[in-house]
């Protein structure tokens, strides 16, 4: 048996393994451990991804919490050297761009075990993310790098990464998506907001260039407000953000917006159903905008970049910056166009996680 340990930590990271273990369960020929480094921890970014995909409970959960980035970091590092010491696995696997998937992947190089990168080569190319430092990082220091969109291969090449260690096998937060979409279609979360499919917004934002300058965040609150004018907007709220709100002396702002519906984060298959139902997203997640992209329904980037460019030249994806008039006109050319949304990027397929499956076979 190959073993492989996968490491998760943060929201967009249950998604991805949730395909990844079953894929290597079903070759029979893969023994998974999950361990959780507790980045996230709050019932709904965490526990509630594990029951809403099936995903086995962690073997191991480092809880390591909240903390800057050195903090954070430093403290996983900290708790799963041991961990990883211990049960010398053939492969850790990393997922994403979050601090987790760096702490993990640096300790295992260290320990002479091998690292394999899902998600990886994209590049916002912009180094005032902390996700970017993370993604460089990450792939320098992997020994397999699976790509998920073509311009991860474009990136890698350009970076002077051998070819032999990259492998182009599709987006498993697809295989997730695409698992799931008819449960969640049962989801009741439109006639709990009293909701009409396609008329009404759904936002998400979390990115500290959104929503830790007060000045950015209230610009962003300034469009929020034209757009309810039109249509309701449910904006299930990140802990960042709703914190950040609260310090900035903006929550009440929030609360008193007629039309903007602010719930707790909410569980994967509702979100699905809310997104697919919706007239468009707004948002500046990294998933939203491979998941809008999927279910053919508008979205609009509220950042300047994107690592996943396949999600505006396959996708319904548009880039528009956190200015409240360019959001504004945005979404007017939006709501006045029809959209193409047959178009779907290369291996966003559904079966990305058997191909990874497949890749560590064949490497073992
Ligand atoms: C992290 C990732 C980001 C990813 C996002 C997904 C990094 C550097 N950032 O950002 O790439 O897009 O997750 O959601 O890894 N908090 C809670 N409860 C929780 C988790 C966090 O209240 O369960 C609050 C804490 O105040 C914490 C803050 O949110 O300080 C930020 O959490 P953190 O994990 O550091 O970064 P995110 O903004 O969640
Ligand atoms: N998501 C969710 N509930 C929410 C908001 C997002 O289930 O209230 C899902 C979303 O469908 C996607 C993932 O969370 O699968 C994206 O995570 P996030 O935006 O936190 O991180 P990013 O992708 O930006 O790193």
């Amino acid at each position: 048996m190959l073993k492989l340990m996968c490491i998760c930590g943060a929201r967009p990271n249950f998604m991805k393994i949730a395909a990844l273990v079953e894929a290597f369960k079903a070759t029979g020929r893969i023994q998974t451990q999950i361990v959780h480094t507790g980045q996230h921890y709050d019932e709904k970014m965490s526990d509630l991804f594990f029951r809403d995909l099936g995903i086995p409970q962690p073997d191991i959960n480092l809880e390591v919490g909240s903390g800057s980035h050195a903090v954070q970091t430093a403290e996983i590092m900290k708790r799963f050297e041991p961990v990883v010491s211990e049960h010398r696995p053939d492969w850790v696997v990393v997922v994403g761009d979050v601090n987790s998937t760096i702490a993990c992947a640096l300790v295992s190089v260290k320990l002479g075990i091998k690292v394999a990168h899902v998600e990886a080569g994209l590049r916002s190319n912009d180094r005032t993310m902390p996700e970017e430092i993370n993604r460089l990082l990450t792939d320098a220091i992997s020994d397999l790098l699976l790509v998920s969109e073509e311009s991860g291969l474009a990136n890698l090449k350009r970076e002077g990464v051998a070819d032999a260690k990259v492998k182009f096998v599709g987006n498993v937060m697809i295989d997730t998506l695409l698992k799931h979409r008819a449960r969640a279609d049962q989801s009741r979360i439109l006639s709990e907001y009293g909701l009409t499919p396609k008329h009404y917004a759904v936002v998400t934002l979390h990115r500290p260039s959104n929503v830790d300058d007060p000045k950015t965040l209230s610009g962003i609150l300034d469009a929020f407000e034209k757009i309810t004018d039109e249509m309701p907007i449910v904006f299930p709220m990140h802990p960042r953000t709703r914190k950040n709100l609260a310090t900035m002396g903006l929550a009440n702002r929030v609360d008193d917006l007629k039309g903007l519906i602010t719930p707790e984060p909410l569980g994967y298959l509702d979100f699905l159903k809310l997104t697919a139902d919706s007239a468009l997203v707004l948002t500046d997640s990294g998933g939203v905008q491979e998941e809008t992209t999927i279910l053919g329904v508008p979205c609009l980037t509220l950042r300047e970049n994107t690592e996943r460019p396949a999600t505006i030249t396959h996708g319904t994806n548009k880039l528009t910056g956190p200015q409240p008039e360019a959001i504004l006109s945005a979404y007017k050319a939006q709501m006045a166009m029809k959209l193409d949304a047959n178009r779907r990027p290369p291996m966003w397929d559904g079966s990305a996680g058997k191909r990874i499956a497949d890749v560590f076979l064949s490497h073992s």
